[in-house]
């Protein structure tokens, strides 16, 4: 890529990332001493196992240690965590969950963005690059009933991949909004499309996937949050038919269900509808 802009670094959005999900998390949940010891019990056990059937060495022991040690100055944990595992986590979560598919939360989300009435335009520059795009549709609940007043956290990167808050050249909330949806429960969202994203090759992260030979992208998406008082919160993604990637997601978050079909609506224009269902809390 040429550098038009101050290039993100790896170490920015990193950085970036773990002060937002620092800030966003100020107290954890209680955990008993029987439930740490038997997760933890087990985790190392995986790792035990693995270190005996690969017969994993001295050197290769250290070289793990220094490894683990890089993504934490590179403020890369939130990255890797949402990458490699977090996709195992939501599909805990989603056994007993109705409703719209739910995919994982990734670390660039930030709270308190604009909030904003249906129709809505997300905050964009004045030369915003991409295709335009209308998203458009209802939020009901599991009998059909439309959810009035439902929010719609939404956020997703730009037509180079780079997101908002994690990128210096972009300016703060750019791409990114809480739309309210009417007493239908209907929203109407025009922003553009993002393209494909790609993990930061120049951090620990991407050295990983450059080592192992393995690719760091993810198919392009929207970010969402639906929630509404009484129900509970559906966080996830929505992917194009079609899009590069979408069979090889590094974060393996994709599933059949939240992939958009986006019709050509005239000046080169797209729109897509697609409905939200929520469950009771
Ligand atoms: C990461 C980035 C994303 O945009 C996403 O949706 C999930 C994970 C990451 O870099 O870790
Ligand atoms: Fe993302």
């Amino acid at each position: 890529m040429t550098a038009t802009h101050d290039s993100p670094t790896a170490a920015g959005s990193g950085d970036s990332a773990t002060k937002a999900f620092r800030a966003s998390r100020s107290t954890g949940p209680e955990v008993s001493q029987e439930r740490v010891s038997e997760v933890v019990t087990e985790l190392l056990a995986g790792i035990h196992a693995t270190i005996r059937s690969k017969k994993v060495s001295y050197d290769e022991f250290q070289a793990a240690k220094k490894y683990l040690i890089d993504v934490g100055e590179g403020g890369e944990w939130p990255l890797i965590l949402d990458v490699f595992v977090e996709h195992v986590v939501e599909d805990v979560a989603a056994e007993d969950q109705e409703g719209t598919k739910g995919s994982i939360l990734g670390p660039y989300h930030l709270p308190d963005q604009v909030r904003l009435d249906t129709p809505a335009t997300l905050p964009r520059r004045p030369d915003e690059k991409g295709t335009e795009l209308l998203f458009a549709g209802h939020v009901r609940d599991t009998e059909g009933n439309p959810v009035p007043g439902a929010e719609l956290d939404i956020w997703h990167a730009d037509d180079e991949g780079y997101y908002s808050g994690f990128a210096p050249h972009l300016p703060d909330g750019n791409l990114r909004g809480v739309v309210v949806a009417d007493e239908q429960g209907k929203f109407d969202i025009h922003t553009i499309e993002p393209s494909a994203y790609q993990i930061p090759t120049d951090g620990p992260t991407g050295s990983l996937i450059e080592a192992a030979g393995w690719h760091p992208w993810r198919p392009a998406h929207l970010h969402l949050m639906v929630r509404a008082p009484g129900y509970r919160t559906i966080t996830t993604q929505l992917y194009f038919r079609g899009g590069e990637w979408l069979d090889s997601d590094v974060a393996s978050a994709t599933k059949p269900e939240l992939i958009l079909d986006p019709v050509d609506s005239g000046d080169g224009k797209h729109a897509v509808t697609y409905d939200f269902t929520l469950e009771p809390a």
